[in-house]
Order: C-alpha cells, then structure tokens, then sequence
C-alpha cells in the first residue's frame, strides 16, 4: 500500500511517532475499525479516549483498549471533551451520517487529524465547507472509502491503464442484498437493555437533525430515515462511485436521474429510503455508470463491471477480480486470456480496510499521504447526494460547476 511520500501541508511538529487517538462512536463500524486499527498498528498507534453516547458500546470499546494495548483510555459521552485535550492529534469519527460534518468541523478548529467514515457529510454544503476546512488547517483527514485500498482494485486501476479493456464509456455497478420477511434490511436489533437514560438522545440528534419525541429505532436504525442519511445512495452507492472514479479517472458526473421505491417493506414498517434503487449517471467525458441496488434477492451479489471494448474487468464482492477478453469488440483474434484474483488468497485481503487504516495512520506519521483525502470523499458524497436528490424532487439534476452545487433539471 505503501505511497512513501512525505504529507503535504503536515508541518514537521503535527508528526507523530505514536499518534494519541481519540475514538469517537463506537458502533458497529467504529468497534470494526478499532480491531482492524490494532490488526494493521499495534504499536504505532496509542487509544487515549473514547466517546459514545450508548453506555454499552462505550464499555466494550474501552475493554477492547485495555485487552488490546494494555492502558485503560478514558471514557467521555460528549466528543468536544475529546477535542479539547492537548494530548490527543488524531480522532477517528464513526457516528452516524449527519454527525460528521458537526464533529469534522470542531476537530478541524482543534487541530486533530481526522479519519472519519464515509459518507463525507450529509448535504453536498457541508462537505464542501469541510474540504475547505480541511485544506486551511494542515492536517491529515482520511474518508473511509476503504476500497481505495484494496489491491485488488488498484490492480484494476493499473490494468486499465495498460490499455486491456480498451476505450470504456460505460460501467455497471449494483448491490444486492437479501433478508428473510421478519427481519426487514437495515432493521438492526436493538439492544435489550438501551433506554433514553443509557443512550443521549440530544447528542444524537446533536443540533444537525429536526427536533423529535426519543426513538429506539431512529436511534439504532438511523440510516432508514432522511434525517440521518441518504439511505442507499449515501450508504452503499458512494463506495462504489468513488472506486469507479478512482480506477478511470473520473470525477463528477455531469448529471443524474434515479427513480425507485419502498418495494418490499411496506408492512408495518415507516421507513423513509427507498429498498429499491437505481440512477444513472453521465459525465462530461462521454461516460455512463449504471447503478442499481435491491434488497430482495442477493444473487449478483456486489460488483463493478468495467465494460471496455476490448475486454472487461468486473470486481465482484470486493474479494474477485475477473478479466474477460471481448470476443466481438476491437480485440477481436488477439487471443488474450481470462484472468482471476481472489483477494484474500493473493494477497492476503480480507478487504481494503486494514491498508486504508494503515495508510492515515502512516501520514499521520509523515510517512505516506492519504488515499481518500475530504476532496475525493466529497466527489464520491456528492454522487450520492445527487442521487438522492434526483429521487426525491423526481427530477434528473445536472451538476453546476459554476456554483459547486445540484441544479434540478
Ligand atoms: N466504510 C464502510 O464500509 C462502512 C461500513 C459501515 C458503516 N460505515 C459508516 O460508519 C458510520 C457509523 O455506522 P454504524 O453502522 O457503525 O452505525 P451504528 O449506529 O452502529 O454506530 C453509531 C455509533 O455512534 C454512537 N453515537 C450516536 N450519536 C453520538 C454522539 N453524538 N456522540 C458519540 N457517539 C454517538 C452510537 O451510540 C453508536 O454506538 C456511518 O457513517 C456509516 O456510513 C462505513
């Protein structure tokens, strides 16, 4: 994974042998992100604190900590008490969607170093006010778009450029999913024992989201409503418009129509996100990503699909790579044979996420420089954004590169 030049902007007092973590969110991906930091750093990084606003997550963070490193970090339900600490560079943030930009901002006036989840922000204007931040406070912000650092996309990403699948005007890209009916997507449990005194409703909604009674399920099941996220746009989408950016080069569409719906669960269930989704993208480049996610059959699982016209590669489940030679194209008679990755058997990834760790804490350090700077997870957040917008006024939206905003058709 190693890019071995020095950070930008990182001025030689912000590096960081150790870099002294603060942890914010502890929820299912930041408890994942956690382990998988001490996987890929045990002894490059040190977890001072962590902050949660649900009393059992906040425990098993801390006792993974203690288990792990060996030193107890201490334990805040407010992030700003976090921020405020001298001793601490670097914060991660895993909270949910319209959390980020709130928390991104204070960590960019404190000066901490920030990995913080993808999506980059809730709302297009709050990602671009973060990448401004970002950029006047000299500091390291990784997104975690995590399939940057896969090298089984980066091989994708060098066998474009060879030439192998020729000119490529089109991808397809979905995810699928499945759930039995009594178990409706994105419906998590919610823990037995979690009440409005264990968990902080206020900081939850933490002065970003509208004003409502306390919920147990928008608390633990937050990405069904628009409050929190943009559901399937800005949940899975974004993940895979950004790795097709990455791979061809690409940067924002120029438009984008989406259309779809509440299909499946409609019983009993008051979910906003649609399950059902598709949009299409066209760039400026004479270019097309034909996006489509469902969450009643899983049969074709993940994927991107590279159409070229002289071959195609398709990513499937981020762990295979395929290479098919296009037998009616240009490449007609070259003969050029398939070819098959499996990640974890060639090079030992599970996914890209212990290198995309591994590489902020390395800039973090002035060892490296991010692969998913806030200026590449707003480009991957606005396609998302776009999406959402389109589905909800109905309307195909064009990108407004004069206002670095949406403008619905
Ligand atoms: N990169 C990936 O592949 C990937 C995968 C899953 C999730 N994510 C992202 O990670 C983020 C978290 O998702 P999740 O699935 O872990 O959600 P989650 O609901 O499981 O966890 C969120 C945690 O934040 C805590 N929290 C809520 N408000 C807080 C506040 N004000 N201060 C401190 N803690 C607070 C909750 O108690 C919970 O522990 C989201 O942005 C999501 O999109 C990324």
């Amino acid at each position: 994974m190693a890019l071995p030049v020095a950070a930008p902007g990182l001025a030689a007092d912000r590096k960081t042998d150790v870099p002294n973590i603060g942890w914010i969110g502890v929820g299912t991906r930041g408890y994942w992100v956690l382990q998988q930091m001490y996987a890929g750093n045990p002894k490059t990084t040190r977890v001072a604190a962590i902050c949660d606003t649900f009393t059992d997550h906040l425990n098993k963070g801390v006792d993974y900590v203690q288990t792990k490193w060996g030193n107890k970090p201490d334990a805040y339900t407010d992030y700003r008490q976090i921020l405020d600490r001298k001793d601490i560079d670097t914060v991660f943030i895993a909270t949910p969607e319209h959390l980020h930009y709130p928390m991104f901002m204070a960590a960019m006036k404190a000066g901490k170093n920030v990995y913080v989840e993808k999506p980059l922000a809730h709302t297009i204007e709050q990602g671009a006010e973060m990448v401004r931040a970002w950029e006047k406070a000299g500091v390291v912000a990784q997104v975690g778009t995590q399939n940057r650092s896969s090298t089984l996309y980066r091989r994708a990403k060098e066998m474009v450029a060879q030439g192998m699948i020729g000119d490529c005007h089109f991808v397809r890209a979905f995810w699928y999913r499945n759930s039995p009916s009594d178990k409706p997507a994105w419906r998590y449990d919610i823990p037995a024992n979690a009440n409005e005194s264990n968990t902080d409703w206020q900081r939850f909604l933490g002065g970003q989201a509208p004003n409502r009674a306390f919920s147990l399920e928008r608390y633990y099941q937050w990405r069904l409503y628009w409050d929190y996220s943009g559901g399937i746009s800005t949940d899975l989408l974004v993940h895979q418009t950004d790795i097709v950016n990455y791979v061809l080069d690409k940067k924002l569409p120029q438009s984008c129509m989406a259309s779809g719906g509440i299909y499946r669960w409609t019983e009993k269930d008051d979910r906003d996100v649609p399950d059902t989704f598709s949009a299409i993208y066209d760039y400026a480049d004479r270019f097309q990503v034909n996006y489509s996610s469902y969450f009643g059959n899983d049969h074709y699982g993940y994927g991107e699909q590279f159409m070229g016209n002289q071959g195609t590669i398709e990513v499937m489940n981020r762990k295979d790579l395929y290479f098919y030679p296009e037998p009616h194209g240009d490449a007609v008679g070259q003969k050029r044979p398939e070819l098959h990755l499996n990640g974890p058997n060639e090079f030992g990834e599970a996914d890209g996420l212990v290198n995309h760790v591994r590489n902020f804490i390395e800039a973090v350090r002035g060892n490296e420089q991010v692969i998913a700077p806030p200026s590449a997870g707003q480009q991957a957040a606005i396609s998302g954004h776009m999406a959402t917008l389109s589905f909800r006024n109905n309307r195909k939206v064009f990108w407004d590169t004069a206002r670095n905003n949406v403008r619905l058709g």
